[in-house]
């Protein structure tokens, strides 16, 4: 299973009226061919600057101002604008937040789906009509609904109409940014299982953006979790819920409530995510870390390998491991 996206470095700040945000800050990782990478975090932690960074979609005033994307092997922060255009959709596509944003009102949803072939594809628009109906089948929906407005669906359909329209090209990559938020409970688990099933079926690479822990933890191969603009843990899902080494790892998962343990009390983590603008010195978790110690507020910890392919950043690991 090779590495077909791999983050290096990636530092992206915003230009406030306060000064410099560092939104996101030496964030390194890689998806593998095939697999679901959850990336979690609190509200504010940088984990839609990363997606819209790896996407090249951060615009003034955001930059990206370090790193590095590979996709398959190519720079996407150094490509041309055109090879990009060719990129987004073919190799690389995201799933928005809301299906709103992912479709124009005025437009039959077939229209959306068969332009974006057409734009992307040497096919004919006969072709491009079948793939349109392939691909709404495909997600649930009756093909020969490809001539309907987006008002004509449900929010759950209109989801996956935004699923459908994400996958029109064959990406390799996808991208959900909490895709699923603001629908239903019962609809959301529904649009995740139809994500689920279809990287499977089609071996696709996804990350999957959320706050919900217990979601991230059922369906995803591995879990990157991020506080306050870097990544604090990043290993398999087993290894995040047997052995969580980050005293914020550790603390999520004990603010999540666990569906085969009900009754137990739900713990929220004190303290919030603090400004970016000045963010604390050392590690970023400091003020809200039950583990603290004085060098912790004066050294930045790096992201060590504690067991093989398990990444934590905390200064007690680097003590622990010489
Ligand atoms: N347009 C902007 N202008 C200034 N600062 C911004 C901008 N967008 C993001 N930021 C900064 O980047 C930080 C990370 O924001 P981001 O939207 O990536 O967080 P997130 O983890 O996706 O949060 P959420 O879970 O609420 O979606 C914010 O705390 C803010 O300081
Ligand atoms: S480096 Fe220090 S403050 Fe940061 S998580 Fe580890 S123990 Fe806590
Ligand atoms: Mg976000």
């Amino acid at each position: 299973m090779g590495t077909v996206l791999s983050v290096e470095k990636l530092s992206t700040y915003f230009k406030t009226d306060k000064g410099i945000a560092k939104a996101v800050e030496d964030v390194s990782f890689t998806v593998n061919e095939g697999e679901m990478l959850g990336l979690i975090g609190e509200s504010g932690c940088g984990k839609t600057t990363v997606a819209q960074s790896i996407l090249r979609l951060i615009e003034y005033p955001g930059k990206v101002v370090k790193g590095s994307v590979h996709l398959n092997g190519k720079d996407l922060l150094k490509a041309s604008n055109s090879e990009l255009s060719k990129l987004r959709w073919k190799d690389i596509s995201v799933i928005p937040q809301s299906a709103m944003n992912a479709l124009n009102p005025i437009y039959t949803i077939g229209d959306q789906i068969i332009e974006a072939i057409l734009l992307h594809e040497d096919v004919t628009k006969k072709e491009a009509i079948k793939r349109t109906k392939n691909l709404l089948e495909m997600v649930g929906i009756d093909g020969d609904r490809w001539k309907s407005y987006p008002h004509e669906f449900s929010g759950g359909m209109k989801q996956r109409v935004a699923i459908a329209m994400a996958l029109a090209c064959n990406p390799k990559v996808i991208i959900s940014d909490e895709s699923t938020t603001g629908l239903d409970v019962l609809t959301q688990a529904q649009v995740i299982a139809l994500l689920k099933d279809l990287q499977r079926k089609m071996n696709l690479a996804v990350i999957i953006i959320s706050h919900d822990l217990p979601m991230v933890t059922a369906i995803c191969d591995r879990i990157a979790i991020m506080y306050a603009g870097k990544i604090v843990e990043w290993a398999n899902t087993d290894q995040i819920l047997k052995d969580a080494r980050h005293p914020y790892a550790k603390a999520l998962l004990n603010a999540t409530p666990d569906l085969s343990d009900i009754g137990r009390k739900v713990q929220s983590i004190p303290g919030s995510v603090p400004n970016l603008v000045n963010p604390p010195k050392g590690c970023r978790f400091h003020s809200r870390c039950p583990y603290v110690m004085e060098s912790c507020s004066q050294i930045v910890p790096e992201l060590l390998e504690v067991s093989p392919g398990h990444y934590t950043a905390c200064l007690l690991e680097e003590i622990r491991h010489g």
